[in-house]
């Protein structure tokens, strides 16, 4: 099937975490069109095992191809690490993924100790753990679970004060460690940001991965010659799989959300 290049990018994610990499998406592709599905009713995904992730991904994969997506953006690392082969070798669609940014921590690292706050489906994949082994080898990398970070984001409580104790139990123990490189390893901790810095001392610089995202997604397209030609600035879409999508906390009033209904997993 020919691609064509005006169509649009879809951008996935279990919720509203791959929000987070629309500013560097948008600054460096300004006339690209977007549609993000954000699949809130089966969010978190950082628990589910491989399979029922690798599932929810091909089902958005098919929705996506369906409206006719030039490029799918799998804005989430859970679902990257777990499912970006299978996506790869599945369908023929050009697919960018995110991982936690391990190879640029390791670089800028002078303690030589990092840490990486990621979920329990990302810490725990063999992708994560290849690119560790690979990127990490001359550096201590800790490794912390965010447990219930992503919860409270998507039900839009970031003045939760028992967030900001959660977030410290993970960070504390981190600093112990002499880290001075923090990798955001899931999307949706870009929302903790205001938090991080209170919490984290200057010397400690936080890591994410949605500008080499960006980079990648504009040589992808023009790899494939998938550049859009419009002039005109592009246009974002919304869809969720839930009724009462956690995007509506975050995106700005009136926003049209479209529902996407899919099976249960
Ligand atoms: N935003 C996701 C990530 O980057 C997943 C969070 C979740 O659903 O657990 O890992």
């Amino acid at each position: 099937m020919k691609i064509n290049k005006n169509s649009f990018i879809g951008v996935f994610d279990s919720g509203i975490g791959g929000l987070s990499l629309l500013p560097a998406l948008i600054s460096i592709l300004p006339n690209e069109n977007f549609l993000y599905v954000s699949d809130d009713a089966f969010a978190p995904y950082g628990l589910k095992n491989k399979e029922s992730i690798v599932n929810r991904c091909e089902t958005i994969t098919d929705h996506l191809i369906e409206k006719g997506s030039k490029l799918i953006i799998v804005a989430c690392n859970t679902a990257t690490t777990n499912a970006i082969e299978t996506l790869r070798s599945n369908y023929s669609v050009p697919f960018i993924g995110i991982e936690p940014a391990i190879k640029p921590a390791a670089f800028k690292s002078k303690s030589k100790s990092i840490g990486v706050l990621a979920t329990e489906g990302t810490l725990s994949s063999s992708l994560f753990a290849k690119t560790s082994a690979t990127f990490a080898k001359d550096v201590k990398v800790i490794e912390q679970i965010g447990s219930g970070l992503v919860e409270f984001i998507e039900s839009g409580s970031l003045d939760d004060p028992k967030l900001s104790v959660l977030l410290e139990s993970y960070i504390k123990p981190m600093l112990k460690q002499n880290i001075d490189t923090l990798v955001l390893g899931c999307t949706h901790y870009s929302f903790l940001l205001p938090q991080l810095k209170k919490l984290l001392p200057n010397k400690v610089q936080i890591v994410d991965s949605s500008d080499a995202v960006a980079i990648q997604t504009l040589r992808i397209l023009e790899k494939n010659n998938l550049q859009s030609s419009r002039k005109e600035e592009g246009s974002i879409q919304y869809i969720s799989s839930a009724i009462e999508s956690s995007l509506l906390n975050f995106l700005p009033k009136n926003t049209n959300v479209s529902m996407l209904s899919t099976d249960p997993i």
